[in-house]
């Protein structure tokens, strides 16, 4: 059920946190796998790891904002693996925070065209590349920010986080019938690199905001994505799928 042998996916945001940790799981469980973020070196050094474990993958470096860089990653997995079936699309970025009177225009911007417009740009050549193969799984890393949770200093993340689950449901709608599944992963606190939460004081208070009582690991969260990814999620679809600890429910 959870196995992806003979699938062809991308992951975006491999070099780092959730994305790394799925691409290995992904690969790991038989997939060829693209792996896309910005940093040249950390990509290299997770294909170097995969290949050691006698998986497969490569690498594109590129920056999600650009367009050509979404139609790229798709010729590359079709060219290099025969085609895409998978793709995680989970690049994303806090972006600035910060009271709406302080945040300029820019930022803002820069912060949804880093999360939510980089999840179009990603759809827009997945999609039929997914249609050829007769069905895929498209999968948008959004949040609990912005759907469950009102966090203050965060609206341009939580924006765009809420704009990846609207995107979700559109193309779960248009495209079910082709065998296309979308779906939305919302992680709750997670150790990554990215974590807003630094100090003692705010990691017990983050910890404390999750039911669990703890943030997770990225390995916890990449487990949610291959449930997405695989036939186990078979008749899910147009889902905002929460792995977050609680942190939605929680109220003590
Ligand atoms: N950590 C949490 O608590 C949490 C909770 C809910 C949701 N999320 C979401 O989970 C996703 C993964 O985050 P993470 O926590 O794993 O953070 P992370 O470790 O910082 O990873 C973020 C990844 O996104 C890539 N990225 C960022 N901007 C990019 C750009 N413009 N172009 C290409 N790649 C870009 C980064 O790679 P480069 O820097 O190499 O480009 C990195 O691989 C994000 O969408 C985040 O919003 C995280």
């Amino acid at each position: 059920m959870f196995a992806l042998t003979k699938k062809v996916a991308i992951v975006t945001g491999a070099s780092s946190g959730i994305g790394r940790a799925t691409a290995v799981l992904f690969a790991k469980q038989g997939a060829k796998v693209v792996v896309a973020a910005r940093r040249q070196a950390e990509l290299d050094a997770l294909v170097a790891e995969i290949a050691d474990q006698g998986c497969n993958a490569t690498a594109l470096a590129g920056d999600v904002r650009d367009e050509a860089y979404a139609k790229a990653l798709v010729e590359l997995a079709t060219r290099e693996y025969g085609g895409l079936d998978i793709a995680f699309n989970n690049a994303g970025s806090t972006g600035e925070m910060g009271p709406v009177s302080e945040l300029s225009l820019e930022a803002f911007r820069d912060t949804l065209d880093i999360n939510l417009t980089s999840g179009f740009l990603g759809a827009k050549y997945q999609v039929p590349a997914m249609i050829e193969r007769g069905g895929g799984s498209l999968i948008f890393t959004s949040s609990f920010v912005g759907h469950t949770v009102g966090m203050p200093g965060m609206v341009a993340y939580a924006a765009a986080k809420a704009g990846l689950i609207g995107l979700t449901q559109v193309l779960a709608a248009q495209y079910g019938a082709q065998g296309v599944r979308v779906n939305a992963l919302l992680p709750g606190g997670t150790d990554t690199p990215a974590a807003t939460f630094k100090t003692p004081e705010e990691w017990a208070f983050v910890e404390g905001l999750h039911a669990l009582k703890r943030v997770a690991k990225p390995e916890e969260i990449a487990q949610s994505a291959l449930y997405l990814a695989s036939d186990a999620s078979s008749f899910t679809t147009g889902a905002a799928l929460l792995a977050d600890g609680g942190v939605s429910i929680n109220r003590t």
